[in-house]
């Protein structure tokens, strides 16, 4: 048995007022379609079908993978459909078909509809809701034995049909050949336009059963039409995620606060402090705590490292790592375990080695640091020459003093030290102490007697 979904994408998202296809608009950094794309994939057979129109071109190159239908003109989601029978007609034994602006949709709530249209002696069943707040949505008419007579838009409902709870939530599951023959028999609407919710009235005109399935949870049926409603659907997705982190074991101190984007990994025993953002391919070992106010895009933390009033991006902490508060890795920052990062602090294509401290004011850019090094208050690594960035190296153990100016490219032997306000434009060997501005060596190492260079 063959199932397919469709997905439909290819309104104008007028009410939207944006630049941006309404179906690509972010929700917890994601864009939109792809939940119903990955809801669609979870209850079907055969891979999902897009029905693009307007701004088709960003929602291909954006969303990328599935089969795209065009509908060139807006001309309704009955028309919507129509676009995918010729690839899809002899092919599939049921058509899900669902709108890619409801991201809360759950992938459950589908295959469940597919059961029952499965058990269905009719050609179609779809979802409903009861709910004070119509929000705009069709109504779903029923007669007094219960049977769905027919789906009324909300501009050309009666009053007495406006009364109705009973809500389309925009679901609908269609055994595929009735579904391809009804789409061409839909009457065009006072707007011009055809929709699919009057295949609804066509199936009950002939005595078909269409089964209707009352969803409990509204959360899921939230359509975006407007920016009230993406901000709506945001909270609510943030709220599905971080109950599923919570669930897994991780503490939130405050989830209201807590923005999780989709797709982030989070161990056990992770403690998250209120105000923290946690996005992208972002991924925090056990044991962690992280935050308050703290931003972390891109980033993989290891096992018990504390991030406190940080932000990451693109930055990698083994384990026992801890940062701030007022730190700022940026991308290729590399801490090795057991560093040691201060406050107002800033890190940029390098690596920490082991055990390495860094505790106030210092900028560490394009430099391999060893294990063990003490990076005194002020360090600053001069990597920029105008032109280019260059790499500074510091050996292990070595001791980098106070306000220390590393001119790159430069490099500091293992256990060399710096004094207080160095100004260090060449290399220091392994061992010895250099000073001054520009700085030279006073204290070589056992057996070089020569100072300087
Ligand atoms: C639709 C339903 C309504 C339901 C509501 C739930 C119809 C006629 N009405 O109304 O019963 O309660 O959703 O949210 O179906 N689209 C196209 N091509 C078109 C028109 C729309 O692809 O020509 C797509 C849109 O991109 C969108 C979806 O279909 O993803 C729904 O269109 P929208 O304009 O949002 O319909 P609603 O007015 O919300
Ligand atoms: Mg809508």
């Amino acid at each position: 048995m063959k199932i397919t979904a469709v997905l439909l994408a290819a309104g104008q998202g007028t009410r939207m007022k944006s630049e941006l296809p309404k179906v690509l608009h972010p929700i917890c950094g994601r864009p939109m379609a792809l939940y119903g794309l990955d809801a669609a994939r979870s209850a079907s057979t055969e891979p999902p079908v897009l029905v693009v129109g307007v701004g088709a071109e960003a929602v291909r190159q954006t969303l990328g993978g599935v089969d795209y239908v065009l509908q060139e003109q807006p001309l309704g989601t009955g028309h919507a459909v129509l676009q995918a029978e010729s690839l899809l007609k002899g092919k599939t034994d049921y058509v899900i078909v669902t709108y890619a602006d409801m991201p809360l949709l759950r992938g459950e709530t589908l295959q469940k509809l597919v059961e029952v249209q499965c058990a269905n002696s009719g050609p179609m069943s779809l979802l409903t809701v009861v709910h004070d707040n119509p929000r705009g949505f069709g109504r779903v008419v029923r007669k007094t034995d219960g049977t769905v007579s027919e789906i009324v838009e909300e501009y050309v409902a009666r009053p007495e049909q406006l009364a109705i709870k009973e809500l389309n939530v925009g679901a609908y599951c269609f055994s595929a050949e009735w579904l391809w023959q009804a789409l061409h028999r839909i009457p065009m609407s006072k707007k011009g336009e055809y929709y699919l919710t009057d295949t609804v009235e066509l199936a009950a005109r002939e005595h078909l059963a269409v089964q209707p399935i009352v969803l409990e949870d509204f959360v899921e049926t939230i359509g975006v039409n407007t920016r009230i409603h993406l901000a709506e659907a945001e909270a609510a997705m943030r709220q599905r995620i971080n109950n599923a982190h919570m669930l897994n074991g991780v503490t939130l101190l405050d989830p209201a606060s807590t923005y999780i984007e989709a797709g982030i990994s989070l161990a056990a025993d992770t403690v998250i402090w209120p105000n923290t953002y946690l996005q992208g391919q972002t991924s925090i070992g056990p044991g962690c705590e992280i935050g308050p106010n703290s931003h972390i895009r891109d980033s993989q933390i290891g096992a018990h490292c504390r991030v406190f009033m940080s932000v990451m991006e693109g930055a990698l902490l083994e384990n026992h790592v801890e940062i701030g508060p007022f730190a700022r890795l940026r991308k290729g920052a590399h801490l090795c375990e057991h560093v040691h990062m201060g406050n107002f602090g800033e890190v940029k294509d390098s690596t920490l080695g082991p055990g390495t401290k860094m505790g106030h004011f210092s900028y560490i850019g394009n430099a391999h640091i060893g294990a063990q090094v003490n990076i005194g208050a002020g360090t600053i690594t001069c990597n920029f020459d105008g032109e280019k960035k260059n790499v500074t190296e510091i050996g292990a153990g070595a001791f980098i003093g106070s306000d220390t100016m590393l001119v790159a490219p430069v490099s500091l032997g293992e256990q060399a030290r710096t004094g207080a306000g160095a100004v260090v434009t060449r290399d220091i060997p392994a061992g010895a102490l250099a000073v001054g501005v520009p700085a030279r060596v006073i204290k070589p190492l056992p057996g070089q007697d020569k100072p300087g260079h």
